[in-house]
């Protein structure tokens, strides 16, 4: 089980070293953080594991407003989330340049949780299952990359996946590409034991439920139990 809290464009570094001085994960489950770049220093070192936001796959070079693996690696960071709906669908990323990056993430020995996820409109028109075949088909294979479903019509809309569409979901991602596969989609204290016992749910990446110590604690409670009684 592993659970993520992707803070997405929030906390800057005194509000990231504020909510690691009042967060300690609980045992039995593996956590990451994932801050915004200005705030991974702040961030590593601090018994979390710390993953950014979106790697480059280039070592250096003309390339405005991006980072590279190599430059998270000197940082003390451990891993980088790739190919987030928000990436895909406001920053122009591609399967393609979410491969590239997720690439250059493990090359560097970075771990990668890769995302994955239909949109409304894709789901209303009876085409999820092409959607995530296809986007799994272009993340590489590696045993430091995980994989994150994320259905964008239950990003920070509160909807959150049914156990049902959620199990269904990952039984199909699992089964084109057998590694762990974290539930995302506004996960919440309330709804993550539910989500964490599904057969084929691995744990969360959690978003605004992440951002207050109590609550991304409480997630990850849920997701230790659930680990526990499997
Ligand atoms: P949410 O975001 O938990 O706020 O819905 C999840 C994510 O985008 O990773």
């Amino acid at each position: 089980m592993l659970v993520a809290g992707n803070w997405k464009m929030f906390k800057g570094p005194s509000e990231t070293s504020g909510f690691l001085a009042a967060f300690e994960a609980p045992a039995g489950v593996d956590v990451v953080v994932c801050p915004p770049c200005v705030s991974l220093a702040a961030a590593v070192g601090n018994g979390v594991p710390v993953y950014a936001q979106n790697v480059h796959w280039a070592a250096e070079g003309a390339f405005t407003g991006e980072v590279s693996a190599a430059m998270l690696v000197e940082l003390g960071v451990d891993g980088a989330v790739v190919g987030h709906s928000e990436r895909r669908q406001l920053f122009g990323e591609t399967d393609d340049t979410v491969a590239r990056r997720a690439e250059a993430g493990l090359a560097a020995g970075l771990g990668v949780i890769a995302c994955v996820g239909e949109t409304e409109a894709e789901r209303e028109a009876g085409e999820t299952e092409a959607v995530l075949t296809r986007q799994v088909a272009a993340v590489p294979r590696h045993e430091r990359l995980v994989i994150a479903y994320e259905p964008v019509w239950a990003i920070g809309t509160g909807r959150t996946a049914t156990p049902e569409i959620a199990q269904e979901a990952h039984a199909l991602i699992r089964s084109l590409h057998p590694t762990l596969v974290l539930y995302g989609g506004s996960v919440k204290p309330e709804n993550a034991a539910e989500l964490m016992t599904l057969p084929d749910v691995g744990g969360a990446l959690v978003g605004g439920a992440s951002l207050d110590p109590a609550s991304f604690r409480a997630i990850c409670e849920a997701a230790a139990a659930a680990a526990a009684a499997a």
